[in-house]
């Protein structure tokens, strides 16, 4: 499999190359692996110009249009499968099977909203509630909020593009993206594939690389209605500060807790935490951070873990054995060596990886981290795991909760009334039961309270933000 050398942005529907600004490199050998353009403030603005052209028509499409739009994107991002999960593999540095599983996915999340494009119910509400209401009568329904700006993020090129481009067509909003400019080309090749599809009003939508300098018109252009960014915490609210009046969407961070009881099955508990806690060098939003053990499974899942973590094998991406490849770079990668150098330091036992070459950091597990340590506190954000002991289960639930984010939890018990008590306790915005807070179905209401964000994704769940309700009375004479 071969990428192109050269790819161009999409503006207004279009391909266009006004430059070859943007170098991509591969993630694991550090070579330039293509060029694309990079949109200056002037492209941007005429972007945004085009999506409010494009407004009244998209919100005009027909239900079946917009779903015929979505399944045309479904079927060839079937038949070019095999290219995208190379080129993830290639500029996200994401081991070959992980990308595959993402394209499984967008290919989840396009046809969830081809379903959800045709079932955009409002409903009818009686009003006579009161004698002043007598003869009246209340409808609403759902109206696209108009023209969207877009920012995706570098560990899911493909998915949370998607999670934000599906939902839009299905709703029938125009949008302009920024995809993350480490990793722009699977937001690119959508962009291209949405060209194919001549019944998009022209202005539909915009696919544009840009610097982090030169993209503040998607964050503070009054014309866009909605902002909606997934990305790093940090970021995420400084935006938000400059958004002025439009709403906005914030899918941000955590450092993920699951908690395994005394009655787990902990064969199970142990592949899924392995996975959780390194697939794609743990550079998700809910990888699994913190595992919080019962007492009196501790030094048995703890040998069995550091066991199963020496196993994991490193390496190149594109090699279908490798299961730990590069971090997005060497800088992040040097970033949380040194936390858990730091940790290690303030009293933590290193059980297993800590080491780190380039942006390869090798699969690390900790015990005994400071509570105060940046490896428990902030994100991780990579291959790192911390395990910490609890004896009594409302005590694990207040250790879960004891963070500034709340994405994600997971729980390994067998105890239907501690699932219940945890359901009602725990502040995230998702509990995963048997299973790790990595856990996702893309249909599903996605997203954080805390520090981790603002509003749901999960296609319908967007649809929802994208939209406002439009309410109509009517009296009887
Ligand atoms: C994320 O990193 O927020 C997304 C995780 C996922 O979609 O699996």
């Amino acid at each position: 499999m071969k990428l192109k050398t050269v790819y161009p942005l999409y503006l207004n529907n279009k391909a266009a190359q006004p430059n070859t600004d943007l170098v991509v490199t591969d993630k694991y050998t550090g070579e330039a692996a293509f060029r694309t353009a990079l949109a200056t403030p002037d492209v941007i603005d005429e972007a945004i110009a085009g999506a409010v052209r494009a407004a009244e028509p998209m919100a005009r499409l027909a239900s079946y249009e917009k779903q015929d739009v979505l399944n045309h994107c479904v079927a060839r991002f079937k038949e070019r499968f095999d290219e995208l999960a190379y080129a993830l593999c290639v500029e996200a540095g994401k081991p070959i099977a992980d990308s595959e599983g993402e394209v499984s996915r967008l290919i989840d999340t396009f046809r969830i909203a081809a379903e959800e494009a045709v079932r955009n119910y409002g409903e009818i509400q009686p009003l006579d509630i009161s004698a002043r209401a007598k003869g009246y009568m209340g409808m609403w329904k759902r109206v696209p909020i108009g023209p969207c700006s877009f920012i995706s993020p570098f560990n899911f090129p493909l998915n949370l593009a998607a999670h934000k481009i599906a939902p839009a067509i299905a709703i029938g909003c125009p949008f302009v993206m920024k995809p993350a400019s480490m990793t722009p080309l699977g937001a690119i090749i959508m962009g291209e594939i949405l060209a194919e599809c001549d019944i998009l009003p022209e202005g539909a939508f915009s696919i544009l690389p840009a610097s982090r300098d030169g993209a503040d018109l998607f964050t503070t252009d009054e014309r866009l209605k909605l902002l909606s960014f997934t990305g790093s915490p940090g970021v995420g609210w400084d935006l938000k500060a400059k958004a002025g009046k439009k709403k906005v969407v914030l899918e941000l961070g955590g450092n993920a807790a699951v908690v395994v009881d005394k009655d787990a099955d902990l064969d199970h508990a142990l592949e899924r935490i392995i996975f959780g806690g390194y697939y794609q060098s743990g550079q998700s939003c809910i990888h699994v951070q913190r595992v919080i053990i019962h007492a009196d499974i501790y030094d048995r899942f703890r040998d069995m873990l550091v066991a199963r973590v020496k196993t994991l094998k490193s390496g190149d991406p594109k090699h279908r054995d490798t299961f730990i490849g590069p971090m997005i770079s060497a800088k992040e990668a040097q970033r949380l060596k040194g936390w858990i150098d730091d940790a290690v330091g303030a009293g933590a036992t290193l059980l297993a990886g800590g080491g780190c070459d380039g942006n390869m950091l090798e699969a690390t597990l900790l015990e005994d981290a400071p509570e105060n340590s940046d490896v428990v506190r902030e994100e991780a954000f990579g291959p790192v795991v911390i395990l910490s002991k609890f004896t009594d289960w409302k005590k694990a639930l207040a250790e879960v909760n004891d963070s500034k984010f709340g994405l994600q939890a997971g729980l390994f018990t067998r105890d239907l009334h501690k699932v219940l008590e945890a359901w009602d306790e725990l502040e995230v915005g998702g509990i995963v039961v048997n299973d790790v807070s990595s856990y996702r179905v893309d249909n599903m209401p996605y997203g954080g309270v805390k520090d981790s964000g603002l509003g749901r994704e999960g296609v319908r769940f967007a649809m929802e933000d994208m939209s406002e309700i439009r309410n109509l009375v009517i009296r009887r004479t």
